[in-house]
């Protein structure tokens, strides 16, 4: 099954708000549409947001009546400045969106039809590349997991968080291929619960045996001897392997750390941001305070409370024991020349 997919020159896109209790498409042609659920995080994770958001764009472009190509360049500017910005954090939105506009400059077309295919098949490859990704990521990540072993995962990092399979759950994906036992327990990760929702729905729709728990357990959980890994996904990765990514990952970090549990994140080079040195950099997106009050739609904290709602935390390079990336493993300890050989090598 496809998380995100292109038919009939539209975007299609599981509505992930409405998982576990239904699973539904939505489909449309408006970037605007796409930015919106975005933003609401019915379209959400690291490779999905960048990749909805370039289909998005490119199927907009198709549509456009423009005559003249300036026109039309004019508004594909404006619509990627608009676009990248939707969410903060996940590095992967703006670099899919910096991919296309590079793309278009490079590639010079002389005609609005040209501009118009160059575009589309940039928006299709890098979907098709995000797949394979998956793909490579499961490989090398599956190459972690011993036979009959317990991951402690947070968040949604499987197929509703790419195009197919995900990031680290790709791993136990195909680590169940190669025919080992796996059981996942999935932090329910509150406020907006992805792991409850998400991914317990799709590993239960994929045959994968999950146990969910709070977030509050996985502490219990690690102390009682029923977690043999942490493996996760990740928003944002700089350069000291400082890694940006659901709200709790840093402390099952610590927790990992404290009872001598590996601790793996697992994400495509596109979430790696060569261009900061330090987690410190990392913009944390600041969510809606209700998201923390309500709960299931019921209010569930005094009225006029302050509140905190980062939606994301930075987990220090050096309490991951490894990265896996589409082009292999990086083991720590992490430095600046060994995560850019990595990426651009
Ligand atoms: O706020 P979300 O649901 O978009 O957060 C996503 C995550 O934190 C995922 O765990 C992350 O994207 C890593 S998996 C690609």
């Amino acid at each position: 099954m496809k998380n995100i997919d292109l038919v009939e020159g539209k975007v299609a896109f599981i509505d992930q708000n409405k998982l576990p209790h239904v699973l539904d498409y939505v489909v449309t042609d408006d970037y605007l549409v796409i930015a919106d659920n975005i933003k609401r995080l019915s379209i959400r994770g690291a490779p999905a947001i960048g990749v909805s958001a370039a289909l998005g764009i490119a199927v907009t472009i198709q549509r456009m009546e423009e005559e003249s190509l300036a026109n039309l360049q004019k508004r594909f500017g404006e619509i990627c400045d608009f676009m990248a910005v939707v969410r903060p954090t996940a590095v992967n939105l703006s670099w899919a969106v910096n991919r296309i506009r590079k793309k278009m400059e490079s590639s010079s077309p002389k005609s609005v039809e040209e501009f118009k295919r160059i575009l589309l098949q940039e928006a299709k490859d890098i979907s098709q590349e995000s797949e394979d990704e998956s793909r490579s990521m499961g490989l090398f990540g599956a190459s972690l997991l011993p036979d009959n072993c317990r991951v402690l995962t947070n968040c949604n990092d499987g197929m509703l968080c790419a195009v197919s399979y995900g990031t680290a759950a790709a791993a136990w994906y195909v680590a169940k291929e190669q025919g080992k036992q796996i059981e996942v327990i999935a932090c329910e990760t509150r406020p907006l619960m992805q792991g409850a929702r998400l991914t317990a729905w799709e590993c239960m729709y994929n045959h994968i045996p999950v146990t969910v728990c709070t977030d509050s357990m996985a502490g219990y959980a690690m102390a009682q001897g029923m977690v043999d890994v942490v493996m996760l996904g990740a928003d944002r990765i700089a350069l000291n392997g400082d890694t940006a990514n659901k709200i709790g990952t840093y402390m099952l970090a610590l927790l990992a750390r404290a009872h001598g549990l590996p601790f793996y994140v697992v994400a495509p080079t596109s979430t790696f941001d060569l261009t900061i040195e330090t987690g410190r950099e990392i913009k944390i997106e600041q969510r809606n305070p209700e998201e923390v009050t309500h709960c299931g739609g019921s209010r569930i904290a005094p009225e006029g409370v302050s509140v905190l709602n980062p939606a994301f935390d930075v987990t220090p390079g050096t309490l991951i024991t490894s990265i896996v990336t589409e082009k292999g493993v990086i083991h720590s300890p992490f430095t600046n020349g060994k995560i850019k050989s990595h990426c651009l090598g």
